[in-house]
């Protein structure tokens, strides 16, 4: 079993990537972290308390993080994910508690109480990871593995950058170059993760109130991703994490060197994907290229059938 933290900021696929974590017995989800991205923190901590209770995750604990990126001006995603940053369900305020302890301080604490067998999913801007990493170095050698969304060849916030890596690039040059092992779910490998009309109908079929949930997730992001992007299906970023984590096998990958820009005019928050070995660095991160379509649908299909049986 995986021990794993999710440090996101729900976040339509985030939450879905919590279900996902939330009932596969393969991962021992040991706690969230949120962060500001898709919306303030304040707001993404409430809609993770809110995914936790349709889950029934409720020793869960849910630490709240950074409110603000390393360097940067905050910048949200309201033109995706609405202004709460998971518009579409409307579910009641969450009565679950926020973990006494902010994020960071949790990252650390179970870093360093660990025999170094945990894994931290990063789905977000990357800010409390590299602040966990700045506060207490002695966590680095102590991560598993990160397994992150971010980034890729194309941009989705500007023409270079994906969202959670342009929203705190100092954050993601920081966890890049830390040298710890790294897994990257970037834009390429996740519109590849499209919840189409049909996918949607599967789910409806499942027939329950976690499952009635994802719908109504995905019928906003379906909605949003169509006006913004001309999509026809809802790409689940973040949920590509989870199921790596539960079972690699699904998806294939090259190991490469990435660096991240900082200081581009037109490029701020790239990812700069050495595909052909030009730098003659050493590879970083084991990037995420393509997934078996049936594998990936019928996981996530069979996880959301689970919590209509427990
Ligand atoms: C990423 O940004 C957010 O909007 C999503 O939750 C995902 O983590 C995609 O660029
Ligand atoms: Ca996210």
């Amino acid at each position: 079993v995986k021990k794993i933290i999710i440090d996101c900021d729900p976040g339509h696929d985030d939450a879905i990537a919590i279900l996902l974590a939330g009932a596969d017995p393969r991962v021992d989800l040991i706690g969230i972290t949120t962060v500001a991205g898709n919306a303030e923190v304040d707001k993404t901590t409430v809609n993770a308390l809110k995914v936790c209770e349709i889950a029934g995750l409720m020793d869960t604990p849910v630490a709240k993080g950074a409110s603000l990126p390393l360097v940067r001006k905050r910048e949200t995603a309201a033109d995706i994910h609405g202004d709460s940053g998971m518009d579409g369900p409307l579910l009641p305020m969450p009565t679950k508690a926020i973990a006494d302890e902010h994020a960071v301080d949790f990252i650390i604490r179970e870093l360093l109480a660990s025999d170094g067998d945990i894994t931290l999913v990063p789905t977000g801007p990357l800010t409390n990871i590299a602040m966990a990493m700045r506060k207490e170095p002695a966590i680095i050698p102590k991560i598993r593995e990160i397994v992150l969304m971010g980034g890729g060849t194309l941009g989705n916030w500007t023409p270079a950058a994906e969202f959670n890596i342009f929203v705190d690039a100092e954050a993601a040059k920081v966890v890049f170059e830390s040298g710890v092992p790294l897994t990257m779910f970037g834009l390429d490998l996740t519109h590849k993760a499209q919840a189409t009309p049909e996918i949607q109908e599967r789910i409806k079929r499942i027939n329950h109130s976690v499952s009635d949930f994802v719908v109504e997730l995905l019928q906003f992001f379906m909605q949003t991703y169509k006006e913004v992007f001309g999509f026809e299906g809802a790409p689940i970023h973040d949920a590509c994490c989870v199921a790596y984590c539960i079972d690699p096998s699904i998806f294939t990958y090259r190991k490469l060197h990435v660096d991240i820009e900082t200081k581009g005019e037109y490029s701020y928050g790239m990812t700069v994907i050495d595909m052909l070995g030009v730098t003659g660095k050493e590879p970083n991160v084991n990037v995420a290229l393509d997934l078996d379509q049936d594998k990936f649908w019928e996981l996530m299909i069979e996880t959301l059938t689970k919590y209509s049986k427990a």
